[in-house]
């Protein structure tokens, strides 16, 4: 595993300022986080059964948390590689721990980076994903756009990205609606409403496939965008 201080160090770029943002929510919440989420981030279960990556696939999850999906995801698909990258020390220290906690160091390696600009290559030795997850945490991340212009770049040709988050919970009742969009709003997060064309522009400019979804009545949004394999050699 890493998250070592020459991780931290090795990157000029060192995202300071969302660090402190989000160990600041996450120093107290991060203790009671998995018990407590597992009733309202809806869909990462049905994302981590599509994953189904091939034996010795890499899989790269873009803020990780507790670790909960890779722990998870690393024991339903036991022949790959997971790899999981948070801003938040303090989640990564619970990750650290709930990962050598499963004695699963061996399969899951964490680092300190921001998903905004990140370098798979210094993190963990590799220059490229088979997938890449992002569960609930575009709607925390201000330049979420960028996430996902980065995390296209760093799959390889035939890879998978993979999204679940917030909806803009359209078929829900009004009141309950606008209670639920403040409550979110507390916790510093944004449902993305122009996630589905922002990830259309991307299918578009680079021929890949686009999946996408608004279960739960719209209280999420999921997609899966499948980029084309390499093209073969005449
Ligand atoms: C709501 S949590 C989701 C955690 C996990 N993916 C899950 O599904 O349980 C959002 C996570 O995104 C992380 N995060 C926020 N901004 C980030 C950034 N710029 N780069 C990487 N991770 C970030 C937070 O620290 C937090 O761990």
């Amino acid at each position: 595993m890493s998250a070592s201080s020459s991780d931290i160090s090795a990157d000029a770029a060192w995202p300071a300022e969302a660090t402190r943002r989000m160990n600041r929510m996450y120093r107290r919440q991060r203790h009671i986080y998995d018990g407590t989420r597992r009733y309202y981030l809806l869909g990462r279960d049905q994302l981590i059964d599509a994953l189904k990556p091939a034996a010795g696939a890499t899989v790269l999850e873009i803020g990780c948390g507790t670790g909960r999906n890779l722990v998870l995801a690393a024991r339903q698909h036991p022949d790959a590689r997971f790899f999981g990258i948070d801003v938040s020390t303090e989640m990564l220290t619970s990750a650290i721990s709930a990962i050598a906690r499963r004695g699963m160091t061996g399969r899951i390696r964490v680092a300190h980076a921001d998903g905004t600009a990140f370098d798979p290559q210094l993190l963990f030795g590799i220059p490229c994903f088979d997938q890449v997850m992002i569960s609930y945490s575009l709607s925390m991340i201000p330049d979420w756009r960028r996430v996902l212009e980065v995390a296209s770049s760093r799959l390889k040709p035939g890879g998978r990205l993979h999204i679940v988050d917030f909806g803009n919970q359209e078929r829900l009742p009004g009141l309950a609606r606008a209670l639920l969009l403040r409550w979110l709003a507390m916790f510093d997060v944004t449902p993305r409403d122009e996630l589905e064309p922002v990830l259309s522009a991307i299918a578009n400019a680079s021929g890949a496939d686009l999946k996408f979804e608004r279960p739960f009545r719209g209280y999420a949004q999921y997609a899966v965008l499948t980029f084309a394999p390499e093209p073969e050699l005449p």
